[in-house]
């Protein structure tokens, strides 16, 4: 009940508007400098090659709530353009995620593809791979049907799949052969289209990796769940998955000495970097998800 309260509580300030362009005056702030890596496309390039030095590779997201208008989708994805050249000429290992609202999908389809064509085309030219993120349910089939077109051109592209949608495992069969990230999913979505419970959304996580590493497609395993990385593990022994067919994948500041053991286990471990200084709403989802993560607010908060 409490939890509940709490993940509505918090999913309500990330929707929120008026707070998230408040937000980005304050600077990073209460604690969320711990998970998000600067406002900066330097202090984003010196956490990756940080962790690069660990042995760990990286995905970099410029965070970005709210695009409504042209100029926005347009600053947008000249950022990601930017971002792109700074990572090729830095040398470090990274990707590179986007989100299809922040790229103007909502304001003009057309308009948006032609965004994401450009970012695709710097990226191949620098031999970078580009995600595109899975955003909430209104967005679902266009994310899956704008990254089916982009394979057909793009060897460098691929999306995700939340565990806690109904369709999924459905949209994995549809998917094979292009790389995919599993979650379990971010968002408020209804009973209608969601699993509420964990188990059925842990159940389901499982279902969908073993399809996708089955049907012999790149799989990336993002969670923070040890309960699930060992179940994934175990069935990547006992059928054989060569190491270079999946990775494991978490978020910047999360559960540290998990990324690192994996690494010293010989697993590929990438790491999910967001940066910018619309941090607001990305930093309210990840409050909703894990009250436990809500010391980390407090302990900010009252540090300052
Ligand atoms: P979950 O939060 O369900 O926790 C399960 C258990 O793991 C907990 O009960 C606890 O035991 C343990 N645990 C979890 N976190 C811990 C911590 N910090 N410390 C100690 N123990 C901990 N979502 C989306 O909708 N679209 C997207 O594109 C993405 N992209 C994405 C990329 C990457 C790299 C990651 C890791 C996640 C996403 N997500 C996402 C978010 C995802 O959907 C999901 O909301 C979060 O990862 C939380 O779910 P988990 O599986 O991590 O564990």
């Amino acid at each position: 009940m409490i939890e509940t309260m709490s993940k509505n509580f918090f999913m309500s300030l990330a929707n929120n508007k008026s707070l998230n362009k408040a937000a980005q005056k304050w600077g990073l702030n209460f604690g969320a400098a711990k998970v998000v890596a600067g406002s900066t496309i330097d202090s984003a390039i010196k956490a990756v090659r940080d962790l690069n030095n660990k042995g760990i590779v990286a995905t970099l997201d410029h965070l970005g709530e709210f695009v409504y208008t042209k100029e926005e989708a347009l600053e947008a994805t000249d950022y990601c353009i930017k971002t792109l050249e700074a990572i090729a000429e830095a040398g470090v290992k990274t990707g590179l995620s986007i989100k299809i609202t922040q790229l103007g999908l909502d304001i003009d389809r057309e308009f948006c593809i032609n965004n994401i064509k450009n970012i695709l085309d710097t990226a191949k030219q620098h031999g970078l791979f580009v995600r595109i993120d899975m955003e909430d349910f209104s967005h679902c089939q266009d994310t899956i049907d704008l990254t089916k077109m982009f394979h057909e051109t793009y060897d460098n592209v691929g999306t995700v799949i939340q565990s806690y949608l109904h369709r999924s495992l459905q949209d994995v069969q549809g998917l094979k052969g292009i790389p995919l990230r599993i979650v379990k999913g971010a968002y408020k979505e209804s009973p209608q289209v969601a699993y509420q419970e964990k188990k059925d959304i842990d159940d389901n996580y499982l279902k969908l990796v073993k399809k996708h590493l089955l049907n012999g497609s790149y799989t990336a395993i993002a969670s923070h769940d040890h309960v699930l990385i060992e179940k994934v593990k175990q069935f990547i022994k006992e059928n054989n998955i060569p190491k270079d067919r999946f990775e494991f994948q978490m978020l910047y500041g999360f559960r540290k000495p998990m990324w690192e053991s994996l690494v010293n286990e010989g697993y590929k471990m990438r790491i999910y970097i967001p940066f910018g200084n619309d941090w607001f709403g990305y930093y309210m989802r990840r409050l909703a998800e894990r009250p436990q993560n809500v010391s980390f607010a407090f302990k900010g908060f009252f540090s300052k």
